[in-house]
């Protein structure tokens, strides 16, 4: 990054300015030739190493990562960027049985679920996501965004009603929009502003469903619903509760069962859904609910499910050995290194006078406030070796960017020690600008 800032140079200035959000949706008469601005505005953040995405790893997710940045420069880093909470994508077991799979069925799925395209390790899985969640029946997808998007698409009609967390993932909302136009938000974590919606909706309509969205672990806030009394408020109003627990199902919780466990309403959510892109070493992801029929009907009415191809065998034969690493004595292991990491980080940016919020978790939040702070300070940590989510409007409000950092457990005291110190010192740096 440039020494000279602001005025001084436009180019960075330029880079500091503005959001994704200016360019969405642009205008003009030809569909391919009206994001030029947004591709020179990206253009001038990679020169001006701002810019914290596309950055692609050249090793595999592991606490020390190499990855080049979009750039183009190679770098070794400290890694707090990679969703492998438990460390499983370099457990041994996971890669042989991802290897096996490979071998014994080949690398690709070639065909829809619905037209033969599982393999004999989906009932498998699907019975450790059972297992897991509590609940009688799980259908898996190909990815965790396919069963979010589809747990709307494939439920809900148009004329029904959709009650969801303001901060509840894309998957989620963009199934949402889909399936209704009759979508209400709520304030984050706010149940009793879903109350208030669930009984406006309810005295005009009796014959329409209603799903209200949540998630068990909102990742870009470390924080999570009180998920008995909002499955409560969802029965005294005749809906349904769905809870998304991509980010917690797994890598917390009694027997990894998640906000769910932890809350005891583990096989007491109406819907639940998750991903196996982030503890389970895995791409792919469920849909878990007590109704046989709801799995029925989702493979016919879901779309991602009937018109792509099923989870390939090695995604399959990896999440299934991670969730047998994650139900036994050794997945209960990882999840106290996990948190004993989540722990010493939160109270060593305490110490220097940060307040992470939000819960103890695999996922600790740095607030930083300012974008212009958040990316100047991307390409000072990446200078410092140390590779970290930058977070920015839109994804959080304006003015309240911050670093997420997700832990592995198998992340060292010492690397942790050094990436808190490095942050801090980062800060301090941008704040000075
Ligand atoms: C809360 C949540 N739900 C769903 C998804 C989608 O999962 P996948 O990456 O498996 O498509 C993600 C992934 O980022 C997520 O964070």
């Amino acid at each position: 990054m440039s020494e000279s800032y602001g005025k001084k140079n436009p180019a960075l200035e330029s880079a500091l300015s503005k959001s994704t959000a200016d360019f969405y949706a642009p205008a003009g008469s030809d569909v391919l030739s009206r994001m030029d601005a947004y591709y020179s505005w990206v253009e001038n953040r990679i020169r001006t190493d701002t810019w914290l995405y596309s950055r692609v790893q050249t090793s595999r997710p592991a606490p020390v990562i190499t990855v080049r940045d979009a750039g183009h420069r190679q770098m070794e880093a400290v890694n707090f960027a990679s969703q492998d909470y438990l460390g499983l994508s370099a457990h041994p077991d996971v890669i042989n049985a991802a290897a096996e799979a490979l071998h014994r069925y080949g690398p690709h799925s070639a065909g829809s679920p619905m037209f033969m395209g599982e393999t004999d390790l989906v009932p498998q899985l699907e019975e450790k996501l059972q297992e897991l969640t509590g609940m009688e029946h799980v259908l898996i997808f190909p990815t965790g965004w396919a069963a979010g998007f589809s747990s709307l698409t494939g439920l809900v009609g148009k004329n029904d009603y959709i009650i969801m967390d303001r901060l509840a993932h894309a998957c989620l909302r963009q199934g949402a929009y889909a399936a209704t136009t009759n979508i209400f938000k709520f304030d984050h974590l706010d149940h009793e502003g879903a109350r208030k919606v669930l009984a406006s909706i309810r005295t005009k309509d009796t014959v329409n469903s209603i799903l209200v969205v949540s998630e068990g672990l909102f990742s870009m806030n470390a924080d999570t619903p009180d998920i008995r009394k909002l499955q409560e408020i969802c029965h005294e109003f005749d809906a349904r509760l769905l809870v998304d627990v991509a980010h917690d199902l797994g890598a917390t919780g009694p027997e990894g069962s998640g906000q769910p466990g932890i809350q005891d309403m583990k096989g007491r959510v109406d819907l639940v859904m998750g991903s196996f892109s982030k503890t389970f070493a895995s791409s792919g992801g469920f849909i878990a609910t007590h109704s046989a029929a709801v799995k029925e009907y989702l493979k016919m009415y879901a779309g991602p499910y009937l018109f792509s191809n099923a989870i390939s065998p090695v995604q399959t034969a990896a999440a299934l050995q991670a969730s047998r690493i994650v139900t036994a004595s050794e997945g209960a292991a990882l999840r106290a290194l996990s948190l004993g990491n989540a722990l010493h980080m939160r109270a060593r940016f305490s110490s220097n006078n940060h307040h992470c919020p939000g819960i103890a978790a695999p996922i600790v939040l740095v607030p930083v406030g300012s974008e212009r702070h958040a990316r100047l300070s991307h390409g000072l940590l990446m200078k410092k070796n140390v590779a970290a989510m930058i977070v920015e409007y839109p994804v959080v409000p304006l003015s309240e960017a911050r670093i997420r950092l997700q832990l592995m457990s198998t992340h060292t005291i010492g690397q942790i020690n050094d990436a808190v110190d490095h942050i801090c010192e980062v800060l301090d740096e941008v704040r000075k600008k």
